[in-house]
């Protein structure tokens, strides 16, 4: 990425998360009710109405770019499913590339989806072909072998049985279907660069997340489950290791802080 592009970056973010501060201050959002479990559908109940401001915040303005490659890894495709959808960002980033595409989006978390909903909405005629629908990755309600991509942004860190939601989404893909994760978590290298990074993600990250959600709790959860995430060695072998063959692997951004995206194909009944 060019210097100057990554300046324009900063400004954004740093442009953003004044606004949201703002935001923020003028209209503080009411307080979560009740227990709700660290990453489960209830726990994004109580963040929805700022998820996505978050996350452009916290992304330094680079998620959409992340998700933009993960639909370059599912494409083409007549039928991508994307399990924890969320507010269908990623949903809609695939019917917005290709408009054919049959997409269906899954998340337990109804707040999220409400959000998701009134963009398909808004965006009429282009997002004819994408259904939201409320699911958990670990019991998808979906035919075996009816998908030609899977997609997961997000999402697997929150999985509250990794092994089953990930068996379940090589279940309901077609053989030679990809499956496309994209996934955070924290570097473990002992070099400056991930130094930096895990410094930013364990105390710079949360208290901007918590300041902007209102939920001081809630994006403590972000850095602690990137640490317990495993290393993107070890979950390229727990892929490979549920039947999958490898066929890319990389982390995104520079300086550590990005995702990783990992694409694998279901090449026989074998792989689930
Ligand atoms: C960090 S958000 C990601 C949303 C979206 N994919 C994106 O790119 O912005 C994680 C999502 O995982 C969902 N989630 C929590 N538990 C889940 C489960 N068991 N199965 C599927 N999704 C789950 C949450 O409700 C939340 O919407």
């Amino acid at each position: 990425m060019s210097k100057s592009r990554m300046a324009m970056q900063a400004l954004l973010a740093f442009g953003t998360a004044v606004l949201a501060i703002l935001i923020a201050l003028r209209n503080p959002p009411s307080p979560a009710t009740g227990h709700t479990s660290p990453g489960s559908g209830s726990f994004f109940d109580t963040v929805a109405s700022r998820y996505d401001l978050i996350n452009r915040i916290i992304s330094l303005g680079m998620d959409t770019e992340w998700r933009r490659s993960a639909v370059d890894a599912a494409l083409p495709a007549a039928s991508v499913l994307d399990v924890s959808t969320g507010t269908g960002s990623l949903a809609l980033a695939v019917a917005q590339r290709s408009p054919r595409t049959r997409v269906v989006g899954i998340d337990p978390s109804r707040e999220m989806l409400a959000l998701g909903l009134v963009k398909v909405a808004a965006g009429g005629k282009q997002f004819e072909k994408v259904h939201l629908q409320e699911a958990v990755a670990e019991n998808l309600p979906f035919e075996d072998e009816s998908f030609d991509a899977v997609v997961v942004a997000f999402g697997v860190r929150n999985f509250q049985r990794r092994d089953k939601g990930i068996g379940e989404m090589i279940r309901v893909l077609k053989v030679g279907g990809r499956l496309v994760v994209l996934e955070l978590s924290t570097p473990a290298g002992k070099g400056v660069k991930d130094t930096v990074a895990r410094l930013f993600i364990n105390k710079a990250m949360p208290k901007i997340a918590s300041l902007v959600s209102g939920n001081p709790a809630a994006y403590q959860y972000l850095s602690e489950s990137m640490a317990k995430f495993p290393t993107s060695e070890r979950f390229v072998e727990i892929l490979r290791n549920s039947g999958l063959t490898m066929k890319a692997h990389r982390r995104l951004s520079p300086f550590g802080l990005g995702p990783d995206l990992y694409t694998a194909v279901k090449s026989s009944q074998s792989g689930r």
